[in-house]
Parts: C-alpha cells; structure tokens; sequence
C-alpha cells in the first residue's frame, strides 16, 4: 500500500483564507482580534517559531503584538505583565512561548494566563474542560492533528490510536482529544516495555518524541495512519521528522510529511483560538 499524504500546509492554508474573511467581518462590527506572544531569551527555534505565527497572524489579519524580553527577565516581572495583559480589554489571546528560561517556573507562568485568554490551551481549567469533554481552548498541535484527520473524513470512532511521547504540550492532550472522539488510546513512553508490540497494532499512529526516525515502515501495521510531529534537524542542515517517511509511506493509508505536515497546522489552531476568544469576548461565538 502507498499512503495518500496529508498536506497540513495546504489544510492550513485554506483553514487560513477561510479565517481572514472572517476576520474582515468581524472588523465591521467592531471586532479585532488580539494575539500578543512574548519571547525570553534567544533560543533559535522558538525565535522561528514566533516569527511564523506573526507572518500568519497578518495574513489573517489578527493584531498581533511581540514582546521579546532578555533571558534576564525575572519571573515576577514576566508575571506582572501577564497580569497587565490578563487586564487589557484588546488582547484576547497571550501566548509564552516555551521552553522558558531555568530560572522561571513554566506552571507558575501557565497559571498566571487567564483561562479566558490562554489560546495555547494549557491552564488547568481548559485541560480540565477538555477531559470533560467540554468545549474549550484546546491545545494547538493537538488539535490541529484532528483537523488533519477529519479533512480526509478518517473515522477516528473505534480505531486503536497510539501515541509515542507524553508530553503536556502534544502527547497527553492529542490523546485526549482521540479518546474524546470514541478512540481506544494507548501512550508509550520511554520506559514503556516492548513498544514494537504497541505501534505494530496501531491504526492511528501519532509520534511526538523529537528522535530522527525513531519509527521506520517495518514497525507499523499495514494501512495505519501515520502522524509526524517531530521536527529534528539533520546533519545536513534541513528538517525531518520521527518517522522514516519513505518506507513508512508504503505501509501507511495516511502520512504526513515534515516539513509541510502538522506545523503550519499548529500556528492555524492558535489564530483559530484566538479569533473564538474575540468571538466569546465580544458575545458572539456561536451566533
Ligand atoms: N513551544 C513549542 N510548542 C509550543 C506551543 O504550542 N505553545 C507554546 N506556548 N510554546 C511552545
């Protein structure tokens, strides 16, 4: 079997046109929606990662504002901002970008966001909401993997999904997200005991664990679809993902590539997110 790529790049792009015309109406009425991301420190990724949710946030049209601050900033004067931004009327989205620097406490920081504000969807309430089954804020990789799925009328109802990497960022949420949605979900790990055994019954595959490869076309099961977060850089200077794309393709019904794959879907999933808490301010989500 040769799998059908999943183009997140072109999903995101569409999703995008559709949200900049939203965007232009709501203006009419009086609506911006407001994105301000904060960055600490120099960290190459992350400096690369916000300047792609800036240029989007224009393409979309959502005011969005960059406060760059030094690795020296304290954490109390990153939480007094916060607390400024919690209280200011124009901003209906703040993002930190993470990781932060040692000396700051990512949960504090986490914490401080309003709930109403927290488009990355990481507050305890909107975990909370989201393990409920309640809408929210949900988690923008995590969610933008859904999108993808759905966009090619895959059932997720009933299907064994099998998460590699448990982070709080994409792992535990996505898996969330696939149990709300009727999945069987099982989440490996590094200390899980022969994990060979759990992908080769896998028949949604999700990798997130930052390893170059880690799963090849030999490990999964005949028509699983397969989804690549990892981004890892090679030796030679260009990216790739957690799985080895050309011989998982001619296992897999589904794949997606990296670059091209689930990252543009991410920065999608947090305008989304921001322009519904415009919306929510504003009374008009759901009208
Ligand atoms: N660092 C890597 N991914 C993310 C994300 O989705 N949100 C934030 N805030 N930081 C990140």
């Amino acid at each position: 079997m040769t799998a059908e790529v999943i183009y997140g790049s072109e999903l995101a792009q569409s999703m995008r046109d559709n949200m900049k015309e939203e965007v232009q109406q709501l203006k009419t009425e009086g609506i911006v929606p407001g994105l301000t991301v904060i960055l600490i420190g120099e960290d190459p990724a992350s400096k690369s990662y916000v300047l792609g949710k800036q240029r989007a946030s224009e393409y979309v049209g959502v005011d969005s504002d960059l406060i760059t601050l030094p690795e020296s900033t304290t954490e109390t004067e990153l939480l007094t901002l916060i607390h400024e931004l919690n209280n200011k009327e124009s901003v209906h989205g703040i993002l930190v970008q993470l990781p932060l620097p040692k000396h700051i406490n990512e949960q504090k920081v986490i914490e401080t966001i309003s709930p109403e504000k927290d488009v990355d969807g990481f507050h305890p309430v909107n975990i909370g909401r989201m393990m409920t089954g309640k809408d929210t804020f949900f988690p923008c990789t995590p969610f933008g993997i859904i999108q993808m799925l759905k966009s090619k009328d895959i059932k997720i109802e009933g299907k064994h999904a099998v998460i590699i990497g448990r982070s709080n960022i994409v792992g535990k949420p996505v898996g969330q997200l696939l149990l709300n949605e009727n999945a069987t979900v099982t989440y490996c790990h590094s200390r899980t005991k022969d994990m060979d055994q759990f992908i080769s019954q896998a028949d949604i595959l999700i990798v997130a664990v930052g390893i170059e490869h880690f799963i090849k076309g030999d490990n999964i099961k005949d028509g699983a679809i397969v989804i690549d977060v990892g981004v890892n850089r090679t030796k030679e200077g260009t990216l790739t993902g957690d799985v080895e794309f050309d011989s998982a393709k001619e296992k897999a019904s589904f794949i997606t590539p990296v670059p091209k794959g689930v990252g543009p879907m991410t920065i999608t999933m947090l305008l989304h997110n921001t322009i519904k808490s415009a919306k929510i301010h504003h009374g008009v989500y759901n009208r």
